[in-house]
């Protein structure tokens, strides 16, 4: 293999860093209008009038549109429950009321300063526990606040806490994470004969056709999706944001229109990733085999169903890790309330959930008086083992070669420094965890990728290619690793292959680039109708071939038990990490991080690598520094001068992204996916770490420095305590 497996240079990265490269809001079109929104500005509230004659009056005012203009006013990924514009109700701060569209930004923006709506504000719900408590108010009339609770019933929880010869409890909390893409939500809608065309940033573009041509009432065929470059989706453009209210604009008007969000309208106005609660009992014995997981997992959906439910279900299979348990109890709910909604952010739902359970398992082993490596080896899923949901993982479990890796890696890379510098208050420690995320869509969602592949043939060989998918390029760099693929198949140069990929109406549907499972499905897809194009040259010309490959199939879960085929891939993750604690302001560096990924195949391991090195500084940024604040439903932080991002000095210069490759069965060239991965185990490591540089256990996220200082405080008084009690 040449092609597969080899660094090949991004195609797209040099106009990426000229500026030649347009994003949505570089887009242009002649005469084109500019729209803004006007945003609810109330968590909860009952909409008594609007008032758009001070903005219809302003010069340059073209129109301001409302819920009524709006065919069928409903949107969302798994079910429609969101309004476009709202009527009757507005249901968390950045909800929005009316669309105003002028000859220019400036315009747009004071006409909708100008539009007067009356308010008759409502209890606010603000927290999932508010959300569930008996009496609390509804955030839809017609529905429970409780989106969706799911069981998972595994053995007999009460035999195994009494099989136990040691039960732990833990209370973890985690927070809201912002996707933070550099580039804001912005696009461009035009007419282009009968068609509607959006040009925009998405992470699917025959979905958001379909929600759109829902929105308009009009067939499918006659919206068309258009992605420009894109500059970061992390699951924060799998819902709707700004794009169906530009093409609403176009779609009324029947004139070019443009919108760009500013930085503060993007943070108010998108989903987030979800709050979780998650209560912790669990049991093991002596010889450290884990024998029972008692989990409650409470998270804040905030005010439109978005992915909750899907989200909600990977947090519940993950609440016991990597580990075979035999005993589990898990219920795992997800409450709406008048909070930005939350939904899909690389993990989806595994982050949360793994940062309670790594910690549950580090914590048993210590008080076993056990090493944590050999408690996690005791317990680490081997092949055939059962999951919680009844059935036998897929094939290819290899969690514990990247865990005995990862330990390989640590004796080599992380020499000890010593625990404490002389004569300074820092403090050094270490941290393992391990990790589990599926590949792919979960839990019976219709999982497919379609691929066209056009050979340019002589009659005596291929010359060239085009393939056809419809993946989105978010900075992950998919385009370039199906192209590879392509071009391995086909055994043609790496050049000779064209993509088309960034038109609904010009690729089929490979669906999201999500769930880290683009490599895997759309590289299957394009394997595939590459080797069937080849296959159909004999036959006649032009040889052109269309795939749809369909994987292995999941279901649903039972609602009460669990029981179920979740994922039909996963990708295994491990972690060491090494911090440095101030033990004086509680001021946490991580030092260095290993990170090791079985990703089945590296199709470009520089992409791979770059994709491990990305995801860990968003994962300093989750476990350390970024700290979302609300206050009755309002966002506190909506300025990157307040929600703070890692910058490149708090990353580690010793990242060490270590790739295994053994392959899976159903991936292209054996390749699975890595995207989400390394968010998974590493808050988890990272308190470790933190407990051992200190001793104590932080178990809220993020691990603020106040964090930290009150846990080093509070487990000082618990051993000052403790010795005062072994004195008298
Ligand atoms: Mo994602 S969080 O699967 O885009």
């Amino acid at each position: 293999m040449k092609i597969v497996g080899a660094s090949i240079p991004r195609p797209d990265a040099l106009g990426k860093v000229t500026g030649a490269a347009q994003y949505p809001a570089d887009l242009v079109r002649p005469g084109m209008l500019h729209a803004a929104a006007v945003w609810a500005h109330h968590a909860h509230a009952r909409i008594l009038s609007i008032d758009t004659s001070a903005a219809r009056a302003l010069p340059g005012v073209r129109t301001v549109l409302l819920a009524v203009d709006v065919p069928y006013n409903r949107f969302g990924l798994i079910e429609a429950d969101q309004p476009l514009l709202c009527d009757d109700m507005v249901r968390f701060y950045g909800d929005r009321v009316a669309l105003v569209v002028a000859e220019n930004a400036a315009i747009a923006r004071a006409a909708a300063d100008l539009v007067r709506v009356e308010y008759e504000d409502l209890p606010i719900v603000s927290s999932a526990q508010q959300a569930i408590a008996p009496g609390a108010p509804r955030v839809h009339e017609d529905r429970s606040n409780v989106l969706l609770h799911q069981k998972i019933r595994r053995g007999d929880i009460e035999a195994g806490f009494a099989a136990a010869d040691v039960v732990l409890e833990g209370r973890f909390t985690t927070s809201w994470q912002e996707h933070a893409y550099l580039q804001p939500d912005a696009g461009i809608s035009y007419w282009e004969g009968d068609k509607l065309v959006l040009e925009t940033a998405g992470q699917w573009l025959h979905e958001d056709q379909r929600q759109i041509a829902a929105m308009f009432e009009m067939p499918e065929e006659r919206i068309v999706i258009r992605y420009a470059k894109i500059g970061g989706a992390f699951g924060g453009r799998e819902d709707l944001s700004l794009p169906p209210l530009v093409a609403l604009a176009a779609w009324k008007l029947r004139e070019p229109v443009a919108m760009v969000w500013n930085r503060e309208e993007s943070i108010v106005g998108h989903h987030k990733r979800h709050p979780f609660t998650i209560t912790m009992k669990w049991g093991a014995k002596r010889d450290g085999s884990i024998v029972a997981a008692q989990i409650e997992s409470i998270a804040d959906g905030g005010a439109y169903a978005s992915t909750s439910a899907e989200v909600l279900k990977c947090a519940a299979i993950f609440a016991i890790g990597p580990y075979s348990i035999p005993n589990v109890a898990t219920d795992a709910i997800v409450a709406y309330t008048n909070n930005v909604p939350s939904g899909a952010f690389r993990g989806f739902g595994a982050p949360q959930a793994h940062f309670a359970a790594e910690t549950m398992v580090t914590r048993l082993a210590h008080e076993l008086g056990l090493d944590p490596t050999d408690v996690r080896r005791k317990n680490l899923y081997k092949e055939g083992d059962l999951e919680s949901t009844g059935k036998p993982l897929p094939a290819g479990v290899s969690v514990r070669q990247v865990f005995e890796r990862c330990l390989e890696e640590k004796a080599v890379r992380f020499k000890s420094d010593g625990r404490v510098t002389p004569g300074s208050s820092l403090r050094r420690g270490v941290g393992l965890a391990c990790g589990i995320k599926n590949v792919g869509y979960s839990f019976g969602f219709p999982e497919q990728a379609t691929a066209t592949v056009e050979l340019e043939v002589t009659p005596a060989e291929i010359r060239s290619a085009t393939v056809r998918v419809g993946a989105a390029e978010v900075g992950q760099g998919v385009h370039l690793v199906l192209r590879q693929i392509a071009a391995e198949t086909l055994g043609l140069p790496f050049e000779a292959v064209r993509m088309i990929t960034d038109d609904s109406s010009q690729a089929p549907n490979a669906g999201s680039v999500s769930a880290s499972r683009m490599t895997l499905m759309g590289g299957r897809a394009v394997a595939e109708a590459a080797n069937a194009a080849r296959g159909s040259w004999v036959y006649g010309d032009p040889p052109r071939a269309t795939v749809q490959y369909i994987p292995p199939r999941t279901t649903p879960l039972d609602l009460e038990t669990g029981a179920g085929v979740p994922n039909y891939c996963y990708g295994y993750s491990a972690q060491a990490v090494e911090v440095e604690v101030d033990m004086r302001t509680g001021v946490t560096r991580v030092a260095r991080i290993i990170s090791v990924h079985d990703v089945g195949r590296a199709i470009n391991r520089q992409q791979v690598e770059g994709q491990i090195e990305g995801c860990l500084a968003q994962a300093v940024g989750y476990t350390l520094t970024e700290n979302l604040l609300t206050r009755d439903g309002k966002i506190l932080t909506p300025y990157f001068s307040t929600y703070l991002l890692p910058t490149t000095l708090d990353m580690p210069t010793e990242v060490y992204p270590i790739i295994l490759e053994s392959a899976d069965p159903n991936g292209p060239f054996g390749a699975r996916g890595v995207a989400e991965m390394p968010l998974v185990p590493f808050a988890a490591a990272v308190a470790a770490a933190i407990f051992d540089a200190t001793g104590a256990w932080v178990t809220d996220l993020p691990m603020t420095p106040e964090r930290i200082l009150a846990a080093i405080d509070e487990s000082r008084r618990r051993s000052a305590a403790s010795a005062a009690a072994l004195i008298v």
